[in-house]
């Protein structure tokens, strides 16, 4: 199968492989989201079910425990876990700080949540999400449905004051409904094209009302994976 990939999916792949040798027996290890994460997961089950490694997962969303158990990981809460020798995640971009814009598959929260209590973060990525500046890609936010289109309004203005270029924000669909996250929240996607101070960004945002977490993952990346269509891995 891992012969008719896609150049994109073998980048992703070749990523994951590379990170997936980082772990090491007796580890507890943080599971990331997305199609990079995926990859990763199955990396480990074939590792756990061939060459006998032993380890616990704690996932970062419901489709990512879903897999790990689906390919026999032993999966654990983040609290039976209570740290993390190391978490392996997916971005949706990351700058050459190691910061990072996550959340383009809703799971943000857990996914910030984890990486913070882990010893270690290591990113996997296709060479296309490397940039030199974030945000290109739009700033998931994620909010509580009450208020959400006052908390909406207070972003937009809040960013004002803020350097940018813009400030519109979209809500997060899935088909004709709002889509909701794993903690029951909604995500607000903000269009700004060019973050020119993440840390500021990341701190104004989230002492906002109504919003819970957003997408911006500062000095929580320790190492970066990049892969490559022809299966070359870089490490940053
Ligand atoms: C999910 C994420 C993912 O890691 C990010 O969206 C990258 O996904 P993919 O590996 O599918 O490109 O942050 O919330």
């Amino acid at each position: 199968m891992r012969g008719t990939l896609s150049p994109i999916d073998k980048a992703k792949y070749a990523a994951a492989r590379r990170a997936a040798d980082l772990v090491e027996d007796g580890m507890r290890v943080g599971l990331g989201t997305g199609s990079t994460a995926a990859w990763l997961v199955r990396c480990l089950g074939e590792m756990v079910r061939e060459d006998g490694l032993k380890i616990r997962g704690v996932p970062t969303s419901s489709r990512t425990a879903a897999l790990a158990r689906e390919v026999g990981i032993n999966v654990i809460s983040l609290d039976e876990a209570r740290w993390l020798d190391i978490t392996i995640d997916g971005a949706d971009e990351f700058d050459g700080n190691l910061n990072l814009i996550k959340g383009g598959g809703g799971a943000l929260l857990q996914e910030k949540i984890v990486a913070a209590a882990s010893d270690m973060m290591v990113v996997i990525a296709d060479a296309g999400k490397e940039v030199g500046t974030l945000g290109a890609f739009p700033l998931p936010i994620e909010v509580i449905p009450f208020g959400w289109q006052t908390t909406q309004a207070l972003v937009e203005e809040t960013l004002i004051s803020l350097d940018v270029l813009g400030r519109q924000t979209t809500l997060r669909m899935n088909g004709a409904k709002p889509f909701v996250t794993d903690e029951g929240n909604y995500i607000l996607d903000l269009h700004l094209q060019r973050i020119g101070n993440p840390r500021q960004m990341a701190l104004v945002i989230n002492q906002m009302p109504g919003v819970v977490e957003n997408g911006l993952f500062i000095d929580i990346c320790d190492l970066v994976c990049i892969g490559h269509g022809d299966g070359r891995v870089e490490m940053r």
